[in-house]
């Protein structure tokens, strides 16, 4: 059967991180001691001059490339998440094509659905890989998230980050029980846009925006929601819980990985958490997380992972890869 394999992984941060500390110290009413409390974040990277989406994307994307064996040039399919796009348009994903060399011709293209958006890009390669526009694809998450934050808000700018991770898709012929994406599903309801959104947008204000959250609100929606997609996709595979090896979350606060994985009776120890080193990379959260776990050799051949993710809009969404 014609399946999406998962044949690489890549990363890339800004070279500056900063701690919590170090955002007390510049003046946001805040201590380590409140956000590593609440949120489990320690750290997070934030791009200087000279770094954007478009170059973090190049780099992670430069190294799933390295990591699968396979040359740019080979590329056919480009799906790049972000909600901090280099400019409004042309889409960042084609920027990437440039820069990495790939055969000029391919698709390339981002989408939007914010924190969920590598979900919904790996579900659209997939489906594109499988129809037969595309052999080999690029997808990543990547975000500068810092430019968004507004720096008086101390509810919102300690728990967010700069980043971007990459995956290579290849379209293969395989058996049955072997790898590849078994089982996706995306959902979103626009009734909630009030309780995370940036308020501006080159068809309102004409400005870029600042992002405006309600957090608690947010954290209760976040746990239902994710905790039904995930039974959704365990259904969709034939699977239970107990049979994944790892669960590769988007990374937007450790006490909302906690209670998901308690909801799904899930072990602690099979969920990979980077939020603490990450902070929230909204996009870029799970496929950084991934590539984290693969290089590290937590993940492995043969075994079972579930990704899963909400954000703005509200979207969220859950995959099942064997990789
Ligand atoms: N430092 C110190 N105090 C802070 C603070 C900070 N960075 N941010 C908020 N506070 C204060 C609040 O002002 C409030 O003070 P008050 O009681 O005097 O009014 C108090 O801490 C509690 O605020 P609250 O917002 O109720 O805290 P919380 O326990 O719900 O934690 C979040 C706030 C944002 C960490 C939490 O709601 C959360 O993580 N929500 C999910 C957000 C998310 O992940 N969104 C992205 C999804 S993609």
């Amino acid at each position: 059967m014609l399946r999406s394999v998962i044949t690489g992984t890549g990363s890339a941060l800004p070279a500056r991180a900063v701690s919590n500390a170090e955002l007390a110290e510049q003046g946001v009413d805040t201590s380590d001691e409140w956000i590593t409390e609440r949120t489990g974040i320690r750290q997070r990277h934030i791009a200087g001059e000279g770094e954007s989406t478009a170059t973090l994307a190049t780099d992670a994307a430069r190294k799933a490339l390295e990591s699968a064996n396979v040359p740019a040039s080979d590329i056919d399919l480009i799906v790049l998440a972000t909600a901090t796009p280099d400019h409004t348009f042309p889409a960042t994903a084609t920027q990437v094509q440039h820069l990495l060399g790939c055969k000029p011709g391919g698709i390339a293209f981002d989408v939007a659905a914010v924190c969920s958006g590598f979900l919904y890009a790996l579900t659209t390669a997939d489906a594109l890989l499988r129809t037969g526009s595309g052999s080999k694809a690029l997808v990543i998450g990547a975000e500068t998230f810092s430019r968004l934050l507004d720096w008086e808000d101390r509810g919102t700018c300690v728990l967010f980050g700069d980043g971007a991770g990459a995956v290579v898709l290849e379209a293969r012929d395989v058996a049955e029980d072997g790898p590849g994406i078994l089982a996706s599903r995306l959902h979103a309801d626009g009734a909630h846009k009030e309780l995370l959104y940036v308020d501006g947008g080159p068809a309102t204000t004409g400005t870029v925006g600042k992002l405006r959250m309600k957090g608690p609100e947010v954290f209760r929606h976040a746990v239902v929601n994710l905790a039904e997609v995930l039974r959704e996709v365990l259904a969709d595979a034939g699977v239970v819980a107990e049979d994944l090896d790892w669960v590769v979350p988007h990374q937007a606060n450790a006490r909302i990985l906690d209670a998901t994985a308690r909801k799904l009776g899930l072990a602690p120890e099979k969920v990979v958490v980077t939020v603490d080193r990450h902070a929230n990379t909204s996009a870029a959260s799970v496929p950084l997380a991934f590539d984290v776990a693969m290089r590290d050799g937590r993940i492995q051949a043969g075994q079972l992972v579930m990704f899963e993710a909400m954000g703005g809009g509200f979207t969220w969404g859950a995959a099942l890869a064997r990789l």
